[in-house]
């Protein structure tokens, strides 16, 4: 076996591997370890080992020499056959990539695409073969299982994925649970890692070293989605829903066949995270070739009316849905300059209780008192459009069988956006929410859309995983706890230190659409008789939510009468884009502040967004990144000496200034409030 081992150190240098001699690797010392497999990032960063233990795959992550993930055992188990153990390694593939590639909308415009590439063919001693390939990138890695045609197996069945992350150490961690009701709709717990159960991805950790880990997923489009359950001793294991048939069966493929990339973010701040774009560098290049018909906009609607109570989505006196309240929201859409009026409640099929109603949303057919080809004629003639709103409570069968006519229909009309929504609890038309049955339908939807020209803002969503690479249509969804529990969630909605925590768990996966801009924080026209339920924020603060959280389309979600009454804090919802050329994070603390900068797409202004927990506080910025060559006026939106969250909500300050790179802000943030500011360009400076 020792000739083996040498055998294959050639092997692999000559394929411009590195190979390391047994018992390099902290803590490996056995016998047995006699194929191994080293990489490095592309700047040496990041190391990854892999090695056979005993015929089972096995790999480590170390950065400059600190172990990131410990030895982790990789494998599945089929339903006919063991992929676990017994392998032996028949061939390695190396290679690396450089590139930046444009996003048609986005965050950040150009993304950087740096990695080295390992590829190891195994094969088990009974004849199957799968390969393991790795992506190191010096702030991530990601590997999948890939499964070629072979003699052994065509149809195969995946009974569970026992891929590991062996943690170093016990990490804190912020996380969401797993295989309960309500999906992807928890606060964030913040525990150590050993208190995990089961945890839903992205789950972000931080080391005592000060590293910000993030475990995800990538391009999950015909798999069953991946928590991550905890087996004690750091170890996490990768956990699958299952079909609901009682077969047990999680995923149901086809020779050649590859899983997502299962995805872990290495960083050195909670920012950068933020600015690490691993999931989407994973997923395959824009398949749709004319994007010019894909937009990110701002739209309004008859919407948060629902969740107050005022209105209804099923018909009757409180049906918002008519033809006269639709057009006010058109008509103000147009005065202010919104791309889109959002109509929920329009279709046949909400009377009785809307939640259970699955087979009975009509997708075509509208309630008589909404004129679906007048109203969309009419926004499209003021220069906005109708935001098709579908419903499915899912009832997945009877959408999957109106999607062709429906879709078909709207892009007739010139719709360009729907909402769907797939309100539910765990189980959609019997099979669980973010199952591979569900992960399929989801990937239709998008790609039904993109034939119909059509961008989609998906509620109750499969959890984001980077497919708008690939199907830029595929703009924003919900997956966490929007506004609307601020207007009805029984425990009285998201408190101050929410977005602070999933700016940095379940918005690393990909847009939210949280649906921000509530500036009537008591909700004072919330006729649900819940007096407790409020935005928990000040003004400033939910200003500062259209930069920092990251949305293509973002709602602008209180009443037309509450903008009306404020047009100071409007001013700000209506100038701010959602086409970013660049993000920075310029500091944060998860669960407690963040301030986040972006520059427009379109124009030579940047936006600044700065949210706190319950705390008030202040600090010094640098503006170094704004350009050097031009002055600024900084349009300054913050918390007043009195506000609070609890006791005064209300109290904004809007005042002006003129700035330029050279210069400081102070960021002041009342306690659960927050801070816009947007920096104009107004001049280039005078050269001396
Ligand atoms: C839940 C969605 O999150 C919300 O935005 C929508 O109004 C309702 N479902 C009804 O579709």
């Amino acid at each position: 076996m020792k000739g083996f081992s040498i055998f294959l150190c050639s092997v692999m240098l000559a394929v411009g591997l590195s190979c390391s001699p047994i018992g390099l690797l902290k803590g490996i010392a056995d016998e047995s370890f006699l194929e191994l497999g080293e990489l490095d990032s592309p700047t040496k960063k990041l190391k990854l080992n892999f090695y056979l233990e005993q015929g089972v795959p096995t790999y480590t992550i170390s950065k400059n020499d600190t172990v990131v993930i410990a030895p982790s055992r990789l494998g599945v188990e089929l339903k006919d056959r063991s992929m676990l153990d017994e392998f032996k390694i028949v061939g390695f593939s190396n290679r690396g990539r450089s590139e930046t590639w444009t996003q048609p909308w986005g965050e950040e415009k150009e993304i950087e695409n740096n990695y080295r590439e390992l590829g190891v063919k195994l094969e088990r001693s009974s004849g199957e073969r799968m390969q393991i390939t790795f992506r190191l990138y010096d702030d991530g890695v990601g590997f999948r299982y890939e499964w070629p045609e072979q003699h052994a197996f065509k149809d195969f069945v995946i009974m569970n994925e026992r891929t590991e992350f062996v943690l170093a150490e016990n990490h804190d961690a912020w996380w969401i649970q797993a295989y309960i009701p309500n999906r992807y709709e928890h606060l964030p717990i913040a525990s150590k890692a050993s208190e995990i159960d089961t945890a839903a991805t992205p789950l972000t950790m931080k080391t005592a070293d000060g590293l910000y880990l993030s475990f995800h997923e990538a391009a999950l489009t015909d798999y069953s989605s991946m928590s991550l359950i905890n087996r004690g001793d750091n170890t996490l294991e990768a956990t699958l829903f299952p079909w609901m048939d009682g077969t047990g069966d999680k995923v149901r493929a086809r020779t050649p066949f590859v899983s997502p990339w299962r995805t872990v973010k290495i960083n050195e701040t909670p920012g950068g995270l933020v600015s690490n774009y691993l999931e989407l560098n994973l997923n395959e290049p824009n398949k749709i070739e004319d994007t010019s018909w894909i937009k990110p906009g701002k739209y309004v609607g008859i919407w948060w009316d629902m969740h107050l109570n005022r209105k209804t989505w099923y018909s009757g006196d409180k049906h918002g849905a008519t033809n006269e309240y639709t057009k006010e929201y058109i008509d103000f859409a147009a005065e202010h300059g919104f791309d889109g009026v959002l109509v929920e409640g329009w279709n046949i099929g909400w009377d009785g209780d809307w939640v259970k109603n699955a087979n009975q949303f009509n997708f075509t057919e509208a309630y008589p008192d909404y004129d679906l080809e007048g109203l969309t004629k009419y926004a499209q003639e003021k220069g906005t459009n109708i935001i098709m709103h579908n419903e499915t409570s899912t009832g997945i069968e009877n959408y999957d069988a109106q999607m062709d006519s429906a879709f078909a229909l709207y892009e007739k009309l010139g719709i360009t956006t729907i909402k769907s929504g797939y309100v539910g609890d765990m189980i959609a038309n019997g099979q669980w929410h973010h199952g591979q049955y569900m992960v399929r339908h989801y990937r239709k939807a998008v790609e039904k859309a993109a034939e119909h020209h059509i961008m989609l803002d998906v509620h109750e969503p499969i959890k984001d995983t980077g497919i708008r690479r690939t199907w830029p249509n595929m703009m924003t969804r919900e997956g966490a706890r929007g506004q609307e529990y601020n207007a009805w969630s029984p425990d009285g909605g998201n408190p101050p230190n929410y977005v602070p925590t999933i700016l940095f768990t379940r918005m690393l996966s990909g847009p939210f659409d949280y649906t921000p801009g509530v500036i009537d924080i008591m909700l004072n026209d919330n006729e649900a008789g819940r007096p407790k339920n409020r935005v928990h924020s000040t003004i400033a603060g939910e200003l500062a939510l259209y930069v920092v959280i990251y949305s293509p389309q973002h709602m602008a979600a209180d009443l037309i009468k509450n903008y009306e009454a404020n047009p100071g804090a409007f001013q700000f919802i209506k100038d701010v884009p959602t086409d970013w050329e660049h993000t920075k994070v310029l500091n944060a603390e998860i669960g407690k502040y963040a301030t986040i900068v972006r520059k427009d797409r379109n124009s030579d202004d940047w936006y600044l967004g700065a949210v706190t927990d319950e705390e008030a506080r202040e600090f010094m910025i640098d503006l170094d990144f704004l350009n050097p060559d031009l002055v600024y006026e900084a349009q300054i939106y913050r918390d007043g000496p009195l506000s609070d969250w609890e006791t005064s909500p209300y109290g904004m300050m809007t005042y002006k200034t003129t700035i330029d790179a050279t210069k400081e802000l102070k960021i002041e943030m009342a306690r659960g409030g927050g801070m816009a500011v947007r920096f104009k360009a107004v001049m280039s400076k005078v050269k001396e």
